[in-house]
């Protein structure tokens, strides 16, 4: 496989880059203090293109291929990681449902403004009974007339209070398991629809995090989303997309880790030497980076695979367990070479170590990961 960036990649990755270091890494700690994602910073974003970049531009988006989407992930999160799952909810996650399983009314009413980054999209699958075992949901849709009408309770949602639309998933018909379970295009503002209160996070602090509430909620039928019983199978493939766009988020934080590392290596001085200089950091520093570029390279591979649409499930699988783990990893160790300087806010790199936890959680545990890779290898995949 060749791993050659075109130049249209190249140029995409240094926007990207310098989007990352001139707009969002300067005051990335502020907003992590807060808890905020100001309108700013996603506008930014949107005029760049980064939160349709998958989508053709018929549909208002930038009409680029997964591996461009994987670059500019990798340096958004190398600045913040929060600014990372923002647009990888709103790429992968739900502008990609669109495309791949919307209508044209669907793609004209939401898909265009989801796209284009005038609204926000969310997606929300776990329930708090139903987190990895994801189609043990209970949240129902009962079809009445025209309407569907959705009853439920749906958590650990990003995005859920900034966004304008929520892909929700729920039951329509019970007792036959994922089969009964369908998607649905949800408005916010509609009777019936709360959203709870903004949950306070170890990491990714700067993306929001709440519980959604249905009770009596009238959903116009036509805005089901391919046919009733598709939902668990639209929420799977979509996921092996999404799973490729958090192992971006995780490299980034890896490399940030590691770039912050060497920069402090060379500059402490210890026992009258830079401490890059000792056996013991310098075997942290190696290490960090053999796994940053096993996991780029597990990345692109997945990324290519989805653009030469051949199947990736296993590869995403393969890229989001080990980059997360490298970014888990990266991370302790930055914060280990800068001593008693690490644990402290302003150094920044803290919150690396606290944003990394989420990528081995979010949009499958490694351990389900661990399920996909040992199922697909073991039918021959
Ligand atoms: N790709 C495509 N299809 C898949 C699939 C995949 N990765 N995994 C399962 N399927 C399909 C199966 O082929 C099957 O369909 P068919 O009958 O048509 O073949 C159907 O889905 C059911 O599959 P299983 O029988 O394997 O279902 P299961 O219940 O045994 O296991 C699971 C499924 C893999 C454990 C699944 O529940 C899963 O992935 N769980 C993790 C859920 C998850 O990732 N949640 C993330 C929440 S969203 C989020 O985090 C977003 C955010 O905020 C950032």
């Amino acid at each position: 496989m060749n791993f050659d960036l075109t130049e249209e990649q190249e140029l995409l990755q240094k926007t990207a880059r310098e989007f990352g270091e001139e707009h969002l890494a300067p005051g990335v700690i502020e907003r992590d203090d807060k808890g905020e994602m100001p309108k700013e910073q996603i506008k930014m974003m949107a005029e760049l293109g980064f939160l349709g970049m998958m989508i053709p531009e018929e549909w208002n988006g930038a009409g680029m291929d997964a591996v461009s989407y994987v670059l500019a992930m990798e340096e958004i999160s190398r600045a913040d990681a929060s600014a990372g799952v923002i647009m990888s909810v709103n790429n992968s996650l739900v502008c990609q449902i669109f495309m791949d399983w919307g209508n044209d009314f669907q793609r004209e009413k939401y898909l265009k403004k989801l796209a284009l980054g005038e609204w926000l999209g969310a997606f929300s699958l776990s329930e708090p009974q139903s987190g990895s075992d994801a189609s043990n949901m209970r949240t129902h849709a009962e079809k009445d007339g025209d309407d569907y009408v959705l009853n439920g309770t749906k958590n650990w949602v990003t995005n859920g209070i900034s966004s304008d639309v929520v892909i929700i998933f729920a039951v329509t018909t019970k007792g036959i398991g994922y089969k009964g379970v369908s998607a649905f295009i949800v408005e916010k503002g509609l009777p019936g629809f709360s959203i709870g209160k903004k949950e306070d996070k170890l990491g990714i602090r700067g993306s929001d995090t709440c519980e959604l509430y249905f009770d009596e909620c009238k959903v116009p039928a036509e805005n089901l989303i391919g046919k009733e019983g598709d939902g668990f199978r639209i929420a799977m493939k979509t996921l092996n997309g999404g799973r490729i766009g958090i192992a971006s988020q995780a490299l980034g934080i890896a490399q940030a880790s590691l770039d912050k590392s060497i920069e402090y290596a060379k500059e402490r001085k210890q026992f009258g030497k830079p401490i890059g200089s000792f056996g013991a950091i310098q075997s942290k520093l190696a290490n960090m980076a053999i796994n940053v570029e096993a996991s780029r390279l597990l990345i692109l591979k997945a990324a290519k695979l989805k653009d030469e649409h051949k199947p990736y499930a296993k590869e995403a699988a393969m890229a989001k367990q080990f980059a997360s783990q490298t970014a888990v990893d990266a991370s302790r160790e930055c914060v280990q070479i800068y001593g008693g300087y690490g644990y402290m806010q302003e150094y920044g790199v803290e919150r690396l170590m606290r944003d990394a936890k989420i990528t081995q959680i979010y949009e499958g545990t490694s351990e389900i990961q661990e399920l996909v890779i040992a199922r697909a290898i073991m039918e021959g995949k």
